[in-house]
């Protein structure tokens, strides 16, 4: 009602952005396991780092714990999307739990490659994010091996054991460019390092990274939509600010925005993060066109189509139903 449109205000909502595969399937089997086994569901950590998800699915009788301690005996637990050590497989099989792991392939992918350069004794450099719940699953794979570095400015604390047997892994959510500054970085200290043996920051982090460094340079702001502790999400506003958005800025809700950093803009950038569902970017792209953003011109530099297919024990049970 009386919203009208100020000529020259327009939205680029770039593309892709929100729900990776990864996060479409660990959302997709709480729900399922909420229809099939009935309430309440545990979940270990957040199911995926957004507020808004862990809202509704507590609405739906998930019941989210920080550990598998907290989970009585027997019951149901799901891991979370950013994976587990095995450390908490052993624990949740100590108290009989029933476990749904949810944990993206795309993580399981780095465990396995962690599990077998430890398993060749080499050193491995995780470029990560200490304290984040992806590295402390990671790390837990091969805690003797495996050591954290935050940042570019890190690599020089590094300390191995032999600068002929390195091999750097990584978060699947971290910024390309920033990653690639410290393994250079690195490699200057070690010239053998070894690479990992493909990408481990994920598609869908690459891909939301390059749609908004593509719209960014035309933005007045850029919008992320996401939770502060959403990894990817955080980095798409850094993204967006060295590829030359005036400002960014990162909120939950639509609800956030503060009106004054619009003032004198005339294009907003929208994504949204990995872990991000579409209806927080419809409620954003309302609430700017109440300010006059009336035309939405979409900015694609990728189509995704990967899926993943539910954890296998969910999976088996679904079909035993019929
Ligand atoms: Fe997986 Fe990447 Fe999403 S690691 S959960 S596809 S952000």
């Amino acid at each position: 009602p009386g919203v009208t449109a100020v000529p020259g205000r327009r939205i680029l909502l770039a593309a892709p952005r929100g729900y990776c595969a990864g996060v479409d399937r660990a959302v997709d089997a709480v729900e399922k396991a909420l229809e099939h086994y009935g309430a309440p569901i545990y979940v270990r950590k957040e199911i995926v780092h957004n507020k808004y998800v862990v809202e509704t699915l507590t609405e739906r009788g998930a019941i989210f714990v920080d550990e598998t301690d907290e989970v009585p005996e027997g019951a149901r637990v799901v891991f979370s999307a950013h994976g587990v050590s095995p450390a908490v497989h052993a624990a949740a099989a100590s108290r009989n739990l029933a476990t749904i792991d949810a944990t993206c392939p795309l993580v399981t992918k780095v465990h396995k490659e962690a599990v077998r350069f430890a398993g060749d004794d080499m050193d491995i450099l995780l470029i990560g994010h200490d304290g984040h719940e992806e590295v402390e699953g990671t790390q837990g794979e091969a805690p003797d091996h495996i050591q954290v570095v935050n940042s570019p400015d890190e690599v020089d604390q590094v300390v191995v054991r032999d600068p002929s047997r390195v091999v750097w892994l990584s978060q699947t959510t971290l910024s390309v460019d920033e990653t690639m500054e410290t393994v250079r970085r690195l490699r200057e200290r070690f010239p053998a390092l070894q690479d990992p043996p493909s990408d481990d920051i994920c598609y869908a982090t690459q891909n939301r990274q390059v749609a908004v460094k593509r719209m960014a340079p035309e933005c007045d702001v850029v919008i992320v939509v996401g939770s502060s502790n959403s990894s990817n999400s955080v980095r798409l506003v850094e993204v967006a600010l060295e590829a030359g958005a005036r400002a960014s800025y990162r909120v939950d809700r639509a609800d956030e925005m503060d009106l004054a950093w619009f003032d004198g803009a005339t294009t907003v950038g929208l994504t949204s993060g990995a872990s991000v569902p579409e209806i927080l970017v419809r409620d954003v792209v309302t609430r700017l066109g109440e300010l006059g953003f009336g035309e939405v011109e979409e900015v694609r530099t990728a189509t995704e189509d990967i899926t993943f297919s539910l954890p296998k024990n969910l999976r088996a049970d679904l079909k035993a139903a019929g």
